[in-house]
């Protein structure tokens, strides 16, 4: 397994591509000529794409694998990496930051409430749960999006239902033909409401995280239970520059996972 440095990028090579929908793809990358490299479920990476810049992005591969990030062409950076193909290669540093604490959930039922592409942090967890489902209670996903054609991974979620993790899908809006739910997320875990003892992950939107964490509070789910990835402008990803400091708190070296209690102070 390898550690990439946390200050000088290593160089990784594209060894797949897959667009999940019209805007977002998943990079498939190694590194250093080795397919696996040491990280936890909700960390995230800082990309570069040399001559045009750097961006943090979550890592969306499951321990083991190769390392995977799904990404939305928004910028500079993303739009970079956009117009490159298999065979280019990229820098990378990390992994960072905090990562959501499976290896303390022990015989819980978990639950992921995922928001647009915010599924891309929590699919890392997903399949390391259901790697591991003996370990765990039940395991179960809320996964909300504008449209049906805005859910990413959808190919894996089929698998996923497969071996075992019921998936409540939502859209925002009626549309011809849906047949899962409509609806924000919070509203559709108000009507499947998960156990009470269950321990939640939540990555999203700011607007969504808030109203999931919140109504996971309601269900009676301790604060300290309930997991949420923040996001925040960053760039040096390692708690030296000062650019993601909200509150006290580095979200690249506190965060981007914080239990919701924590969260709460970070989000004001
Ligand atoms: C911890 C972390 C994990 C992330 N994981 C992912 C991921 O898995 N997939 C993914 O596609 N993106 C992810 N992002 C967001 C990604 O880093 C930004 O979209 C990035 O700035 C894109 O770079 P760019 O040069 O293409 O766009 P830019 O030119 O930098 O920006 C494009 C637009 O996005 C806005 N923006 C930039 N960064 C952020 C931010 N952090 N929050 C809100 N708005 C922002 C800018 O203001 C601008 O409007 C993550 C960010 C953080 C902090
Ligand atoms: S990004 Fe530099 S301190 Fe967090």
């Amino acid at each position: 397994m390898v550690e990439i440095s946390s200050y000088i990028p290593e160089k990784a090579k594209i060894i797949g591509l897959k667009d999940e929908t019209r805007d977002i793809r998943t990079f498939t990358l190694e590194e250093g000529g080795k397919k696996a490299f040491f990280f936890e479920p909700g960390q995230f990476v800082e990309l570069s794409v040399i001559g045009v810049g750097e961006s943090p992005f979550s890592i969306s591969s499951a321990p083991g694998e190769a390392l995977g990030l799904t990404v939305k062409n928004v910028g500079d950076v993303t739009q970079a990496m956009f117009n490159l193909k298999k065979g280019d290669e990229v820098g990378v540093r990390g992994p960072f930051g905090t990562h959501y604490p499976l290896e303390k959930m022990t015989g819980r039922d978990l639950v992921f409430v995922a928001g647009g592409f915010g599924m891309a942090s929590l699919a890392s967890a997903v399949k390391h749960a259901l790697r591991n489902k003996k370990k765990f209670g039940r395991l179960s996903l809320y996964y909300g999006a504008r449209s049906p054609d805005e859910f990413v991974f959808t190919s894996e979620i089929k698998q996923w239902t497969k071996r075992g993790l019921k998936v409540t899908r939502t859209i925002d809006n009626k549309c011809k033909g849906w047949k899962e739910c409509v609806g924000f997320v919070h509203e559709a875990m108000k009507h499947r409401p998960p156990s009470k003892d269950c321990t939640a992950f939540v990555c999203g939107p700011p607007r969504m995280i808030d109203a999931a964490a919140a109504q996971l509070a309601d269900t009676g789910i301790s604060e300290k239970r309930i997991f949420v990835s923040l996001e925040r402008k960053m760039c040096c990803g390692i708690g030296k520059c000062g650019h993601c400091l909200v509150h006290g708190k580095y979200v690249c070296r506190d965060g981007p996972v914080f239990n919701y209690e924590e969260a709460k102070e970070v989000m004001e």
